[in-house]
Formats: structure tokens, C-alpha cells, sequence
């Protein structure tokens, strides 16, 4: 039994004597057992103070109050809803305010006119796409396939054409499934399959969007060169891009008018696509649209500036869904374009990398000429001479 206690060297207990520094390795273990004990009950009760009552937002479903002093609890949570930012230990920056209410129409605009607005520019690109395949039929080669074929792309180009394609293509899947998938999947898979199904789609979202980058790097550096517009560009224009009518065929070099709008759309749309999405993945890192709104303010647009961190998360939401939705959009015609459904012979260009001289003639007559497959006046008359 402990006779005596303070500060001194001997400790008698019971008829034995202990001194200070053996009593101390006793001690450490004491505490640690006390700690868990303590951090146990805190853990099951909910509370430091270990109050086991239950907390005064569980009480009867009565709303939590009186802990306002003189202020009224209908000013309090009327603050709140207003968005009154407090200070929290939390790491999170957002902790401090406990309601956004902004949120709200976020929400409303996010899932309402947002999400229609995107349905319908995606059923109407396939609409015009339906009604031009009516109209047009597939964009022939009207000279007819020559037998003979020429190297479009070599497979450096290929393979980057394909990661970058292959990315978005499941990019564009398990987003559009985000935003959609409820309306349609749900009822069609049940809500386990989906569940499962949207969970890992979205966190492998998160790093395919790492090989889109890469490919999207990728044909920058390979295609930036053939993408600047000139002057070639014009008669292309004029022409409808010899689309519209057969047996029209301006002249074009490597890229023609309507591919280069498509290399810049994917260009400026992948990198907007990529830095809002990085600004959502890092959110506490990545805060662009205080940046922005800033610099347009400059051409007197007026925008606030300053803006919370939930804010901005809530900016980059919509602009990444907006710009996605547009770039499936733009891709849904490129795809259809590409593959023998709406033009023949284009596939072969990043297939195997071979097209037909005679396509190349019709649709490319200018850098056919550049390298050296026809004769240098023959690509105003639409592919009328033979290959040499
Ligand atoms: C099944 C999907 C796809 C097919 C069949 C396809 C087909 C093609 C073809 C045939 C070309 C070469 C055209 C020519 O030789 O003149 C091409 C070029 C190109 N593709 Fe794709 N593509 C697909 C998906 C994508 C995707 C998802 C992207 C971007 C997100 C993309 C971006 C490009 C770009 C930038 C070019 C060069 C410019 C152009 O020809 O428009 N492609 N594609």
C-alpha cells in the first residue's frame, strides 16, 4: 500500500521500500493503459468530456440550440444558412462553414437545365449526323479506289492517335455515365451492378485522364506544325470542304480546314477538360477561377475574385462537364467521319497507316503533291489525274 506521496526518492509499500526510478517504469504503462481506457469511452459516447447523453441535435429531433448567448437561435442559423464562415482545426480549408446555400442552385442548375442542355447537343449531333448520312450517303472516292496506297500516318503518329482516342473514348463513357447513367443504366443493370460499376468507373476516371494528357502532349507536338491555318485554308472553306456536293474536292495539304478545327477544339477543349479536371482531384492545391475571373475582368466582365475553395470546386464542376459534353459532341462527328460509315478509305490512315492514292488526291491534293505523288498542277482538277 502506498504510504506517503510526493516528491522524493523512497516510496514505502507495505513493508517493502521503492524508490522514485523504479516506481517511474511503472508509470508509463499505467498512462498508456489509462489513454486507451479513456480514448475507448470517448470513442463509443461520441465525446471528449465523456458525456454519454445523447448530443442536442438527436434529442426529439428538436432543433440544436440555446448555446448563442444573447443572440437568437434564429439569427444563428439563419447566418449559417447564409453562409457564415467560422474558423475549424480541420485541415480541409472548406471546414469552416458548416452550410453553402449556393449550393443549392449549383445543385438545381447542375441537374436540371446543365444536364438537358447536354442531352440534347448529344442527340442532336446524331440527329444532324443521321440527317447528313440521308442526305450525302458515304463520301466516296469518286475515282474509285486506285489499288495502289501511300503511308499517311507512320506508327508513331497511330500509336498517339489511339491513346488518345482509346482515353477519351473511356473518359467520355464513365463521365457521360456520371451524368446520365442513373437516368438510363440504373433501371437497366439495377442499382448493385451500377453502384459497383460507378464507383470503379469513377476512380479509374481519375487516372486514365493521366493518358489522355499524354496523348493529347503527344499529337501536340507530332500534328502542331500541319494544324496552322494559311491561306491554303480558304478555297477548303469556300468549297463547303467539297463535303456537301460529290465530285468536289479543294484542294487541302496534310490537314485539311475541318481537321484542323477539330485538332484545335481537342487541343484547347483537352486542356481545359485536363486543368479542371487536375482542379478537382487536387482541390486544395488548383484554385483557377478567382485567376480567371480576374483576367477577364480586365475586358470588364466584373466577376468576384474572391471566392471560396467550394466555390471554385463547384465553378470547375460545371466547366468540365460543359466542355466534355461539347468535346463528345465535336468527337461523335469526327468518329463518324473517320470510319467507313461516313467516308471511305479515311480508317486506313490510322488503321494500318496505308490510304489509297486516289483518296489522298481528293482529299489531301496539295500535300500529295508535297510529297511527291502527283504532279504539281494536278490537284485543282479534284483528282482527276492518275497516280504517278
Ligand atoms: C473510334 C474512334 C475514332 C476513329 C475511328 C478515328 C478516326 C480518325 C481518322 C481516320 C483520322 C485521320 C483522318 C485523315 O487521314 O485525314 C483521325 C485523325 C484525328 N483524330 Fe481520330 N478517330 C477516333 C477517335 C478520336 C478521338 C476520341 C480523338 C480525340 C479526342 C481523335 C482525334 C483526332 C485528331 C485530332 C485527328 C487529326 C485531325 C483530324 O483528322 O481530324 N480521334 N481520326
Amino acid at each position: 500500500m502506498l504510504m506517503r506521496w510526493g516528491f522524493k526518492e523512497t516510496y514505502e509499500i507495505g513493508n517493502s521500500q521503492m524508490t522514485w526510478s523504479k516506481l517511474r517504469h511503472f508509470l508509463g504503462p499505467i498512462a498508456f493503459a489509462l489513454l486507451l481506457v479513456y480514448g475507448a469511452v470517448a470513442g463509443l459516447t461520441g465525446s471528449p468530456l465523456l458525456e454519454t447523453a445523447p448530443a442536442a441535435a438527436q434529442k426529439g429531433g428538436a432543433v440544436p440550440g440555446n448555446f448563442s448567448g444573447n443572440l437568437s437561435d434564429a439569427e444563428l442559423w439563419r447566418a449559417i444558412r447564409k453562409g457564415v464562415q467560422g474558423r475549424s482545426d480541420m485541415q480541409d480549408p472548406q471546414a469552416g462553414v458548416l452550410v453553402q446555400s449556393q449550393g443549392d442552385n449549383w445543385r438545381a442548375f447542375k441537374n436540371g437545365p446543365l444536364s438537358q442542355f447536354g442531352g440534347w447537343l448529344l442527340l442532336a449531333a446524331i440527329v444532324v449526323l443521321g440527317l447528313f448520312r440521308a442526305l450525302r450517303g458515304q463520301v466516296k472516292i469518286d475515282e474509285g479506289p486506285s489499288g495502289q496506297t501511300i503511308e499517311r500516318f507512320n506508327q508513331i503518329e497511330r500509336a498517339a492517335h489511339w491513346l488518345l482516342a482509346s482515353s477519351f473514348i473511356y473518359l467520355a463513357l464513365t463521365g457521360l455515365n456520371l451524368s446520365y447513367g442513373r437516368y438510363w443504366l440504373l433501371p437497366l443493370i439495377g442499382p448493385e451492378t451500377f453502384s459497383t460499376l460507378t464507383y470503379y468507373g469513377k476512380i479509374t476516371h481519375n487516372y486514365v485522364a493521366f493518358a489522355f494528357m499524354a496523348g493529347l502532349i503527344s499529337i501536340f507536338v507530332l500534328w502542331v506544325r500541319d494544324n496552322i491555318l494559311d491561306g491554303s485554308d480558304l478555297p477548303w472553306i469556300l468549297a463547303g470542304g467539297g463535303l456537301l456536293w460529290k465530285g468536289s474536292h479543294p484542294p487541302a495539304k496534310k490537314f485539311n480546314f475541318g481537321q484542323k478545327v477539330i485538332f484545335w477544339i481537342v487541343i484547347f477543349g483537352g486542356v481545359s477538360l485536363a486543368w479542371s479536371g487536375l482542379s478537382l482531384v487536387f482541390s486544395s492545391v488548383i484554385a483557377p477561377w478567382g485567376v480567371t475571373f480576374g483576367f477577364l475582368n480586365i475586358f470588364g466582365f466584373g466577376l468576384p475574385t474572391d471566392l471560396t475553395p467550394l466555390q471554385e470546386v463547384q465553378l470547375s464542376v460545371l466547366w468540365h462537364s460543359i466542355t466534355s459534353t461539347i468535346m463528345v459532341a465535336v468527337i461523335i462527328a469526327h468518329i463518324y467521319i473517320g470510319t467507313t460509315l461516313g467516308m471511305e478509305g479515311a480508317i486506313g490512315a490510322v488503321s494500318d497507316g496505308q490510304v489509297d492514292v486516289n483518296w489522298l488526291k481528293e482529299h489531301h491534293s496539295l500535300w500529295a503533291e508535297e510529297i511527291g505523288v502527283i504532279g504539281s498542277s494536278s490537284h485543282t482538277g479534284g483528282g482527276e489525274q492518275p497516280a504517278e
